[in-house]
């Protein structure tokens, strides 16, 4: 199992630069908390500023355009995401599979670039209710990664896997720790299938879907449970502390 679990917080399209204090109570608590790995992803628009404030947290980006500099009016692409300070982006979030019709084949093109720029990766995985009441959850979910593995030549360094129920969310309503037991299981079987169990072993497998401070000890107790890749509660320092509280 990889060495420290990994709280990641994503801030989605939410942040000016009044949430830099946020991001400095942030850093300066995480240096209490060292056996837990912890990162933001801000928006782009405050990247910089976050990595020139943080001397803990990790700093990520929440996207990446898939193509090399060029006439791309609006896009922002892997190398400059790591040009500001980003050292992982998230890629196949359920929001921009969904607000984007972004494709698997469209997502493995962002992470080669990713990597090719030096990025971590945290990828993505998810299935909508209607998919697990379909009881497809398990083949939706390994078929959205299946892909994308063999992409990656140094997975202990370079992958994280980020497993987020749809339907959990921002809703309030996470999955039940079996629900999350069974899909972190079928993950890590296909990363040991594709990798050889001592590499996947390294490859940590994060959950996400309205994790708070109240919840998280439990959804982090769970086996193959790596991490949190948390939303909604990563907004507020005390919040987000108490999850990193509860992965200590
Ligand atoms: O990427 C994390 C996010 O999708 C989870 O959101 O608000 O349910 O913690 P939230």
């Amino acid at each position: 199992m990889a060495e420290r679990p990994y709280i990641v917080g994503n801030w989605k399209m939410n942040g000016t630069r009044a949430m830099l204090s946020e991001a400095r109570a942030i850093d300066r608590a995480a240096q209490r908390y060292m056996k837990v790995e912890v990162a933001v992803a801000p928006p782009y628009t405050l990247i910089h500023a976050v990595h020139k404030e943080a001397e803990q947290i990790g700093i990520g980006a929440q996207d990446c355009h898939s193509g090399a500099e060029g006439a791309h009016t609006g896009d922002i692409n892997a190398s400059m995401v790591a040009d500001a300070g980003a050292k992982f982006v998230i890629l196949g979030h359920s929001e921009r599979r969904q607000d984007h019709a972004e494709t698997n084949e469209l997502i493995n093109a962002k992470i080669e670039s990713a990597l090719e720029a030096g990025l971590r990766v945290i990828l993505c995985c998810g299935e909508s209710l209607e998919t697990r009441d379909a009881g497809e959850a398990e083949s939706f979910v390994l078929g959205q990664l299946r892909a994308a593995l063999p992409i990656f030549q140094d997975p202990a360094d370079r992958l994280t896997i980020a497993y987020e129920p749809i339907w959990a969310i921002g809703t309030g309503r996470t999955a039940t720790v079996e629900d999350i037991a069974a899909m972190h299981r079928a993950i890590r079987a296909l990363l040991d299938e594709t990798f050889g169990e001592d590499v996947s072993a390294k490859v940590r497998i994060l959950y996400g879907g309205s994790v708070k401070p109240d919840n998280a000890r439990e959804i982090l107790a769970v086996p193959e449970v790596g991490g949190a890749l948390v939303g909604g509660a990563s907004l507020s320092a005390e919040n987000f502390l108490g999850i990193v509280v509860g992965a200590s």
